[in-house]
């Protein structure tokens, strides 16, 4: 592509140490569609006649289908999928190939493919992230009456139910939806016409091409549009959080799957047994969530990293962002796939869960927000259930048996009461507290919008 300077061939090593086709021919969709809307466009300003433009235009989509069909064969000596195209297609139809890179460069031509690509992965992982929210929600509904401790520290904190706490998921991945409709209204601008870095003295039709390919809007400052690479950097940000919160999920499963928890059994689908210890039953898809997660924000810090030093405009190492980009989605996609499978046919082990929330300790606080009623300031209050407590712990008594008088008049009789743990839960009533009429109309607000 660039012999006339040339006087001797890339040397091998060098072309195994630069080539991209190897992964960006997963461009080539874009590549194509990007390359028939500049097509349109050089027509419109009469760079190319009819006759030109379809001779591109079908080469370009047989281009297309042999990939499509496997019958295409990469070449390694053309680098990347931008110039294996184009040279295949000049291969093919002759000079009106020579002609469509007019007023363009790889380095525009990248730019867009990759936003093209983000924009439709963007897209396809939030209906995976959809997916998910679905099946927590589908055993939020079943579970929603459930009770169960929950932990602060992983010690027992308060009742709530299973409903609540798979909820708090569904919110998690709601804002991972969010970050992503955010991170895609950025990518969605057209880089093409800003040329290698200073546009081209051949004026084409920008904004008809960014219309073509679905461009919100075209970029502004043509340096800034070659070598920007925000939007991957975001992309890879946003997925990085969303798997953050799938291994925050997994570790919760792993903990709920142990017999020392006993909350849940993971389908014999989605778990494995031991070559040699023929008892076990292990939750290998929430470790090896919690494991790509790893991987997830290396990715992110690759490119940070890769794009922290570099001068404008284009530099060779932003063709690094990549394959962290396609690893992200490839892994992102996957791991969502196979939890959302995995949680819809997951069982909650109800006796166990309320067993382990019949524990009175959990209504310690209910205890001091009696006293508060019956009014004891607060932190008198707590210190009061605090020696319960310990009363509690050192003689073995659990604390709703113990003579709670005994420790201090403003207990009276009535101080029992609080140990009814269908009550403590049907009083958390604050918008966002757990009780089952609260969870139930979460619920229904989720599905309301459209879950
Ligand atoms: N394969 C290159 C990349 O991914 C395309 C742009 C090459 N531009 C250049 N001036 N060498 O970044």
């Amino acid at each position: 592509m660039w012999k006339g300077r040339f006087a001797v061939e890339t040397a091998e090593l060098v072309q195994q140490f630069g080539e991209s086709i190897s992964y960006d021919w997963r461009l080539y969709k874009q590549d194509v569609a990007g390359s028939i809307a500049h097509a349109h466009a050089q027509r419109e300003a009469g760079l190319l006649t009819s006759e030109e433009f379809d001779q591109i235009e079908n080469g370009l989509r047989q281009i297309e289908a042999d990939i499509d069909g496997g019958k295409f064969e990469f070449k390694t000596s053309l680098e990347d999928i931008h110039m294996n195209i184009e040279a295949e297609l000049t291969r093919r139809i002759g000079p009106a190939g020579a002609k469509l890179h007019t007023a363009r460069s790889r380095n525009d031509q990248v730019a867009t493919d990759t936003r093209l690509y983000c924009r439709a992965e963007v897209d396809a992982i939030s209906v995976g992230i959809r997916s998910l929210q679905s099946a927590l929600l589908d055993r939020a509904e079943k579970y929603a009456a459930t009770v169960l401790p929950a932990y602060t520290h992983l010690q027992r904190g308060q009742p709530v139910t299973v409903g609540h706490h798979l909820l708090a998921y569904v919110e998690m991945l709601d804002r991972d939806l969010g970050r992503l409709a955010d991170c895609r209204k950025r990518l969605n601008v057209s880089p093409l016409g800003s040329g290698a870095l200073a546009g081209s003295t051949i004026n084409l039709d920008r904004q008809a091409i960014a219309d073509e390919l679905g461009f919100d809007r075209i970029s502004t400052n043509s340096m800034d549009a070659v070598s920007d690479r925000d939007y991957i950097v975001e992309f890879l940000f946003a997925m990085s959080l969303c798997g953050v919160h799938l291994s925050r999920l997994s570790e919760d499963l792993i903990l709920w799957c142990s017999a020392e928890f006993g909350f849940v059994t993971l389908s014999d689908a989605h778990t494995t047994g031991s070559s040699l210890m023929p008892q076990k039953k292990n939750p290998d898809v929430c470790e090896i969530t919690r494991g790509k997660t790893g991987r997830l924000l290396g990715n992110l810090v690759s490119l940070l990293t890769a794009v922290k030093g570099l001068p404008l405009t284009y530099n060779r190492d932003l063709q690094e962002d990549k394959e962290p980009l396609f690893d992200s989605i490839d892994t992102l996609k996957l791991t969502l796939a196979v939890n959302a499978e995995m949680i819809a046919a997951m069982e909650v082990r109800e006796e166990n869960c309320s067993r382990a929330a019949s524990d009175p300790m959990l209504l310690a606080t209910d205890l001091a927000d009696w006293l508060v009623k019956q009014g004891v300031p607060f932190r008198n209050a707590h210190e009061l259930v605090g020696k319960a407590v310990a009363e509690s712990v050192k003689t073995g008594t659990p604390l709703n048996q113990l003579d709670l008088s005994a420790i201090d008049p403003a207990y009276t009789s009535e101080a029992g009461s609080v140990f009814d743990l269908g009550r403590a839960l049907a009083a958390r009533t604050n918008p966002g507290a757990p009780s089952v009429e609260n969870v139930r109309s979460e619920i229904r607000r989720w599905r309301e919008s459209g879950l």
